[in-house]
């Protein structure tokens, strides 16, 4: 008999977001609060993790309670709950877990630690039937990797990047054009007034293997371009954000291309902070119709760092019995999805 999933609190704290969601019968978000620290991190052009812990500490019980009220329901109608331990901020993962240890315990109630790359990974299908196999791409502030997801559990790393991840790309660019942080949505929005044909970068090639990206030249590149064109007003910030984002979502989906080539599947999955990305979101649109394959994009709330994605994911390993001891503990980093589980 699988563990009862009906009422679920989904705690995500990795990183600059306070969220927690609840979701009912393992499907159903019944609320999905974010609380995001952006006003907090922006003078420092980054987050800054000693205040973003704290943040979460200050801001997580009131979270928690519009989480339960927007629900509809108190706490002791919770069934389980599902925390994000890995990979984050280290001090701001201990947060969200010594929460989840202990409203677990009061309540008497099992509780799971969640992988935040897993969950981002199977975000695409909250509200939707899953489809297996399908090829998962995490593009985020943190990650960029392109998974060949085989089943819940079957989880094959086909490639990511050696350095930079795509988000981090953005927020860089955007901080040395002094664009404001995060920089993904600026940029993203400048590059729709600019013309992307006005400057071509060179598509940086990977020695690891084919589905390896590297971002930092292109930063560089950036760097550089600014640079030469300080004295002069000829370089149009739009044009240079649109070449940006061509050259950055270009190399996303070439690798997208290979794989649809290489490996037959039922569905495509984009998600991660990056996956809000209008160009993206419609360029992966019109890839997958030409391989006669369904696109999954979650919308622009599930691909910020969420607490339903924690819930989604975290209802399936309660549903199996995967309870965590309250000696659990968070780890920063995780060496990869495929062997993580
Ligand atoms: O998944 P997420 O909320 O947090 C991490 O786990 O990293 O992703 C945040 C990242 C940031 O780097 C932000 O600049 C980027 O997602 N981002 C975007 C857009 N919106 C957010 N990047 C490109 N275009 C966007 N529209
Ligand atoms: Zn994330």
């Amino acid at each position: 008999m699988p563990y009862p999933t009906d009422l679920i609190l989904g705690i995500d704290t990795s990183c600059d977001e306070t969220s927690v969601a609840v979701l009912k019968n393992g499907t159903e978000l019944l609320s999905n609060i974010i609380s995001s620290q952006i006003k907090i991190h922006q003078p420092h052009g980054g987050v800054v993790p000693e205040l973003a812990s704290r943040s979460h500490l200050e801001n997580l019980p009131r979270v928690v309670d519009e989480a339960l009220h927007k629900a509809g329901i108190t706490l002791s109608d919770l069934t389980a709950i599902a925390v994000t331990n890995r990979p984050g901020l280290i001090g701001c993962l201990l947060v969200g877990l010594s929460y989840a240890k202990s409203l677990a315990y009061s309540l008497n109630i099992p509780f799971t630690l969640v992988n935040h790359l897993k969950a981002h990974l199977f975000s695409g299908f909250i509200g939707h039937d899953e489809r297996y196999p399908f090829l998962g791409l995490v593009v985020s502030g943190g990650h960029t990797a392109l998974y060949y997801v085989k089943s819940f559990d079957d989880i094959l790393l086909l490639g990511q990047t050696v350095d930079d991840a795509a988000g981090e790309a953005y927020d860089k660019v955007a901080k040395l054009l002094s664009l404001g942080y995060p920089g993904g949505p600026i940029i993203d929005k400048r590059a729709c007034q600019g013309n992307s044909d006005s400057i071509s970068f060179t598509r940086a090639r990977v020695k690891k293997g084919e589905y390896f990206w590297s971002f930092s030249g292109l930063k560089t590149a950036v760097a550089k371009i600014v640079k030469e064109n300080q004295k002069s007003d000829a370089l149009q910030i739009s044009d240079l954000c649109a070449a940006f984002q061509k050259e950055v979502v270009g190399s996303l989906l070439d690798k997208i291309e290979r794989a649809f080539k290489e490996y037959p599947v039922k569905a495509l999955v984009i998600s991660g902070g990056v996956a809000a990305n209008s160009l993206l979101r419609t360029e992966s649109q019109k890839i997958s119709a030409r391989f006669q394959v369904p696109c999954y994009i979650p919308s622009l709330l599930l691909c910020t760092d969420n607490g339903g994605m924690i819930a989604y994911v975290g209802a399936k390993q309660i549903a199996r019995g995967d309870f965590a001891e309250l000696n659990a503990n968070a780890q920063a980093s995780v060496a990869n999805l495929s062997s993580d589980f």
